[in-house]
Order: structure tokens, then C-alpha cells, then sequence
């Protein structure tokens, strides 16, 4: 079992309003550092940077998650949502390499217009660090990164990669290293985050029958359960922020801390009885899962869109719900309870 990793020994800024000011507040709590740095040795863009650079990559890459961007997309994230769950409807059927990792995977190949790719992302598992006896590996996602710049710098890189080769940034083509931070970032919160809530949702129902029953009587209380879903996993829980101290001078007690997105969204003040999955808590606190300030997750409209599609697969294929047969995950203890955050292996069967 590994010891917590550095961003989980940093002071942390906890609570909902606490974490809401900060996210807001980038003056004062700054993106710019390099993270993760056991695995790579760039920044993961436009992540880890700050305004001018962070406003001008982040206005790059809004329109690829705009509705009219995601619309075509849709039917195919439904149809691949579908033909994966259904068939199994009569025997265990495994979330997180069964359904999550093939979904994003298709899901992230097709907006990038990479289609080639697929088989070789997937084969690195659920994490794109991979799995290597427990420890962690970006060379992988390095060697397909280098190799997309350079085909986008020829023009046959695909949408994203061909883009980013040619379209000056504040005036600037990107070095190859933003790019690969780009890429970078798109892939690794693209794939692994919406794999965990496509698994949390499917523990979700399957923890909370009555809930499923609710949300396939009502169409209109599925989005409310995949916000609780999202509240609840929170599937990026913790985010490194460098404080630069405050307005009047006052230095930084702690130069690195971490903005804990998690304990925002259980925050007993703000969700009464938050380890609870409710469909009627009021929408003048939405939770921050995605984030919070100008850093606020680009590809929500596309996560959602994932939820959406497994969601509707899994309610359809079993008329009378699911049920847990095995469970390997990672749990945060929340008001006494232990709510899962991100699952190795979840297989679940139909009742
Ligand atoms: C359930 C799925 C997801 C969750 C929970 C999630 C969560 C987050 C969070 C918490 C942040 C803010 C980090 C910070 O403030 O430091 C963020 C930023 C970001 N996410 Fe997501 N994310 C998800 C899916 C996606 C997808 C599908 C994509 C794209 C394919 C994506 C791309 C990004 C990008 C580019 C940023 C950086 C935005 C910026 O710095 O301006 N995410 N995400």
C-alpha cells in the first residue's frame, strides 16, 4: 500500500465557501506549477498556468466542448453506451474496462479525430500513468504525445493536434512542449475522471434502488442524480494551488496548498447529511466537482453527455435495477460513511 502522495501532505483550503473563494481567487492561489512530476516533467496546459497564457489556451480550446461541437457526437457516445451494456444484461458486467475505458476512449478518439488510436489507449488501462505494480509511468503517453505534435505539425495530426501546430496563441505558435501539455491534460482528465463516473453511477443505482426507480420514472431527475454522482465521487478531488499571499502582503503560511474540492462538496454546512444521495437538494449550491474560477472544467458538457448515455443504458438494459457482485475501490470517509471516490474493478449484475 503507498504512503499518501505530496499534493496529499499539503495544507489543505477545506470547505465549501473557503474552497469557492479560493478556485475564484487566481491572483492570490496560482495554477503555476508543474504537478504529477513522479510521471512527467511538463505542464499540463492550460491547467498549470495563469493569466494571459491560461485565458488565451483556455479561449483555444472552449469552442471543441461548445453544444454545436459535442451535437454530432452525441448519437455516437449513445449508441457505443448501448452496445456496450446491453449484451450483457444476462451476465456480470465489469464498469471500469467493460464500459468506462472502451466509452472514453471512442468518446476522446473521435473529438480529437484520432481514430487510429484507439487500441493503443486503451492499452494502457484505466490510469494513462498505467499500472506497473503499483507504480506510475507517463512514458506511454509521452510517445504518443510526441508523436501527435509532429503529426500535426505535418498537417496529419488530426483536428486538435493539426490546430494547435498552426494557430498563434498571444501572437505565438506553441512551443512542442505546450502542446504536448495540452494533449496531455485533454487526455488524462478526459479519460480517467468521466471513467469514474461512469462507475459511480453505476454504484449509485445499484446502492440506491429506490433512487434508480425514481430517475427511470422521471427523465427529468436524471441530471439531478449524475450532479449528486458528481457531488458525491468527486473523481478530482484534490488540486494544487501555489499561494502567493494575500492583498495587503502578508506571506503565504504555506507556499504550495491543496484547494479540496471534495470536502467543499461534503461539506455538512453547506449538504445537510452529505454522505446522502438526494434528488432534491436546492440548486443555489451546486457543487464544485468541476471545479470552481477560471480554471472550471472545459470538458464538463462532454462528461455529462458520457453520464447521460451510460445512465440511460444501464436504467434500459435492467428493467428491475442492479445489484453489486464485486467492488474494488477507493472510499473518502464522509460523515462517518465511506463514499467511493475511484474504482479499480466494479462488476455489477441485473436483478
Ligand atoms: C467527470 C469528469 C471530470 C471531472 C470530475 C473533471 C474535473 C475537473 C476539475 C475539478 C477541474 C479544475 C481543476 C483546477 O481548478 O485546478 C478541471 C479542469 C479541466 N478539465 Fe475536467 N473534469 C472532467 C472531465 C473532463 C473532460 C471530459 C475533459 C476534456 C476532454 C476535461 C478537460 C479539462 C480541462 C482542459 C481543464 C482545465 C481548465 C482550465 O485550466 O482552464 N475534463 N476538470
Amino acid at each position: 500500500m503507498s504512503g499518501p502522495t505530496r499534493i496529499e501532505r499539503l495544507p489543505r483550503i477545506t470547505g465549501y465557501d473557503a474552497v469557492r473563494a479560493a478556485g475564484r481567487n487566481f491572483e492570490r492561489f496560482s495554477s503555476l506549477h508543474q504537478g504529477d512530476e513522479d510521471v512527467r516533467d511538463y505542464r499540463q496546459l492550460p491547467l498549470e498556468a495563469d493569466p494571459p497564457l491560461h485565458s488565451a489556451l483556455r479561449a483555444f480550446l472552449v469552442p471543441f466542448f461548445s453544444k454545436g461541437s459535442l451535437a454530432p457526437h452525441q448519437h455516437h457516445i449513445d449508441a457505443d453506451a448501448r452496445a456496450l451494456i446491453a449484451p450483457l444484461a444476462h451476465s456480470d458486467l465489469e464498469l471500469v474496462r467493460g464500459v468506462g475505458l472502451p466509452l472514453v476512449v471512442r468518446t476522446i478518439a473521435r473529438l480529437l479525430d484520432r481514430e487510429g488510436d484507439i487500441e493503443e489507449w486503451a492499452s494502457w488501462g484505466p490510469s494513462v500513468w498505467g499500472d506497473h505494480d503499483g507504480r506510475r509511468d507517463g512514458t506511454a503517453l509521452l510517445g504518443f504525445l510526441e508523436r501527435a505534435v509532429d503529426e500535426g505539425a505535418a498537417g496529419r495530426g488530426g483536428r486538435l493536434f493539426n490546430l494547435l501546430a498552426a494557430t498563434p496563441i498571444n501572437g505565438m505558435v506553441l512551443s512542442r512542449e505546450e502542446q504536448i501539455g495540452v494533449g496531455s491534460l485533454l487526455l488524462a482528465g478526459g479519460r480517467d475522471t468521466v471513467m469514474n463516473l461512469i462507475s459511480g453511477i453505476a454504484w449509485m443505482l445499484a446502492m440506491h434502488p429506490a433512487h434508480a426507480d425514481a430517475v427511470r420514472g422521471d427523465a427529468a431527475l436524471r441530471a439531478t442524480f449524475i450532479e449528486e454522482t458528481l457531488r458525491l465521487t468527486t473523481p478530482l478531488g484534490l488540486m494544487e494551488r501555489i499561494d502567493r499571499g494575500d492583498a495587503a502582503g502578508n506571506p503565504a503560511t504555506s507556499p504550495h496548498v491543496g484547494l479540496d474540492f471534495a470536502s467543499a462538496n461534503h461539506d455538512p454546512a453547506t449538504f445537510t447529511c452529505p454522505a446522502e444521495l438526494r434528488l432534491d437538494r436546492p440548486a443555489s449550491t451546486p457543487h464544485v466537482a468541476f471545479g470552481i474560477g477560471p480554471h472550471a472544467c472545459v470538458g464538463a458538457p462532454l462528461a455529462r453527455m458520457e453520464a447521460h448515455a451510460v445512465l440511460g443504458a444501464l436504467l434500459d438494459a435492467a428493467p428491475n435495477g442492479w445489484q453489486i457482485v464485486h467492488c474494488e475501490a477507493q472510499y473518502r470517509t464522509v460523515d462517518g460513511r465511506e463514499v467511493p471516490a475511484s474504482f479499480q474493478r466494479l462488476v455489477i449484475a441485473a436483478r
